[in-house]
């Protein structure tokens, strides 16, 4: 009873109007809508500081909501903790999320996407200034999602027009005498890094990958299926990545870090046609320990990190844990494991706690993920929340296993997913449109963005815990001094009652939502 008075008041929360620009709907026929920008319109969001005594949220919703701002008055804590009945949780429709500022995690490096040749080639598709600015806006302004990351690939990869590597002639050329960048990096690569560079507001953390070196460093002469290092070209392909680093540094892009070859477990698979290079945790242990860790760590780019793995979670425990046992030198060297959230569902999350618990100083980053990559559910799906929802979803499940950041594939790609020289489409947050006239921001971007945008680098993880029911959350505190909440709620519209210490604050969740909460530590 006394509960229901509260929601009388609570949840009576304010809507406020400020200067953003709202989503431009369209909506698609049995799924969510897309945001549209043309050449005179496209949504933005400014962050807004939370008053004392208050908390904003920020939502988005399978019926269109995007970035809905609303305010609400933080209060003392009418319920305690013994009020709740665990029974009936599922019931009941108010929940509970309750935190604990004083128990740390890990902290934020930030959230970002791929400027692959596919990224580059859409980009500068857009026919306009306006709408090329825009796109880059959107990802990495102040007033778009705020991203801090991007991946890059060194030389081509799957999203590629054509296959490629640096120094491909002359072969078995061991000292790599004929270096240069291909038409790709000075056309697509290096103009779109520069400008999400100057777009952003803070630097842009660059981790390049590569995929595949020059065929005659491998064992067979071929861009993929299955082959390996040649054991004489070890430290020629720790000097092709020093070689990458000083070409790009000469661009003005410093690169943040670099992985030690993309999911290297395709290289061990015969009849896959993507990009590739296979390695053994044997010879890739030897390989970092002995060739590349020395040669960055002894060059003028000594600081550049060293992310390990770059593949699935699963592979994990055979591939990391076996490089690593097999040759402790390897720890030295390496920085951080990155990982690909594809077959996430394979393994349980489980599996990044023998890293972090074994390993405190290496940091988990998810370095790939993207939607419509399995057979059965291919390739562009406008406006779809459910996989807007996958993504938010693993980005909790993440975040909550000490996951430092998380890095989208393609910033954009065409109507069909592409372009991909294997025909290997798959979705991406914007889709341009096919004559360049306007891109379409997709429920994923928007989902992102509710962690990217609120979540600036150094932002710490607390204890934080949600009831089930169809409710996913996780919790942080921020260098803007706030307390910040991402929840997910997959089913019908309910309230939820945040708690921290002796204040809550009371929440209404639309249905089928992502939710955003900031609110200023002092409340807390
Ligand atoms: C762009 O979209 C806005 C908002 O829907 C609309 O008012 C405007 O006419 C559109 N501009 C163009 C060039 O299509
Ligand atoms: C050097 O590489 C370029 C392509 O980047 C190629 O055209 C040229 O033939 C190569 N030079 C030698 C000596 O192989
Ligand atoms: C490069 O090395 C491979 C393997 O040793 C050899 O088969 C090939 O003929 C060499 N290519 C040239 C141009 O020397
Ligand atoms: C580091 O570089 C110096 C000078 O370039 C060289 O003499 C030395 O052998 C290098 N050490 C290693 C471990 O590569
Ligand atoms: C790293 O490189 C810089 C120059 O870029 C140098 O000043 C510094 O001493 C190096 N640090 C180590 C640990 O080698
Ligand atoms: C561009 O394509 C859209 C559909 O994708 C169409 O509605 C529009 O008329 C086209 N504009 C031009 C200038 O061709």
């Amino acid at each position: 009873m006394t509960l229901l008075l509260l929601f009388v008041s609570s949840f009576a929360a304010i809507t406020i109007s400020l200067a953003d620009n709202p989503c431009n709907p369209r909506y698609i026929q049995g799924e969510s809508v897309v945001c549209v920008c043309n050449f005179t319109y496209c949504d933005d969001l400014v962050r807004d500081e939370p008053a004392k005594g208050t908390f904003i949220t920020y939502t988005s919703s399978k019926d269109g909501l995007r970035f809905k701002k609303k305010v609400g008055f933080v209060q003392k804590s009418k319920t305690t903790l013994e009020d709740q009945d665990p029974e009936s949780e599922c019931r009941e429709d108010l929940h509970h999320m309750t935190m604990e500022l004083e128990t740390r995690f890990q902290s934020i490096e930030g959230f970002g996407g791929a400027v692959t040749d596919a990224a580059g080639i859409n980009w500068l598709k857009l026919t306009d200034d306006f709408l090329r600015a825009q796109l880059i806006q959107s990802y990495f302004g102040s007033s778009g999602i705020e991203y801090t990351f991007i991946r890059t690939p060194i030389g081509s990869c799957d999203f590629s027009t054509r296959p490629y590597a640096f120094n491909e002639l002359p072969e078995n050329d061991t000292m790599l005498t004929n270096f240069t960048l291909a038409p790709e990096d000075f056309q697509y690569k290096i103009p779109m890094i520069q400008a999400c560079m100057k777009a952003a507001s803070v630097p842009v953390k660059v981790v390049a990958t590569t995929w595949s070196p020059p065929r005659w460093m491998k064992t067979r002469d071929a861009w993929g299926g299955y082959s390996r290092l040649r054991p004489q070209y070890l430290q020629t392909y720790a000097d092709y990545h020093l070689k990458f680093i000083k070409k790009y540094a000469e661009q003005g892009i410093p690169i943040w870090a670099i992985t030690t070859t993309n999911e290297p477990m395709n290289g061990l698979v015969p009849l896959l046609k993507i990009n590739s290079m296979g390695w053994t945790p044997g010879l890739m242990g030897k390989y970092i320990a002995e060739h590349l860790g020395p040669t960055i760590r002894n060059s003028s780019f000594n600081s550049t990190k060293i992310l390990a793995v770059d593949d699935q979670r699963y592979t994990i425990p055979f591939w990391f844990n076996r490089a690593a046992s097999d040759n402790p030198e390897v720890l030295k060297y390496v920085d951080g494991v990155g990982v690909h959230w594809y077959g996430d569902f394979l393994t349980p999350a489980a599996v990044l706690k023998e890293v972090y618990k074994k390993h405190p100083d290496k940091f988990l980053l998810g370095t790939e993920a993207s939607a419509g990559y399995l057979p059965y559910d291919k390739s562009v799906i406008l406006g779809s929340w459910r996989r807007a929802e996958d993504y938010v979803s693993n980005i909790i499940e993440n975040l909550n296993h000490m996951y430092v950041g998380w890095i989208d594939w393609n910033l954009c790609l065409d109507p069909a997913g592409g372009p991909n020289w294997i025909r290997n489409n798959v979705d991406s947050a914007i889709i341009v449109n096919s004559n360049g006239t306007e891109f379409l921001k997709q429920p994923m971007f928007y989902g992102i963005g509710h962690f990217s945008k609120f979540l600036p680098p150094g932002s710490r993880r607390v204890e934080a815990r949600v009831a089930g029911c169809g409710l996913e959350g996780v919790a942080f505190l921020t260098p803007r001094n706030t307390v910040v909440a991402v929840l997910l709620n997959r089913g019908k519209a309910r309230r939820l009652l945040l708690q921290i210490e002796d204040k809550e604050a009371a929440l209404s969740l639309e249905a089928k939502s992502f939710t955003t909460v900031e609110m200023s530590q002092e409340d807390a």
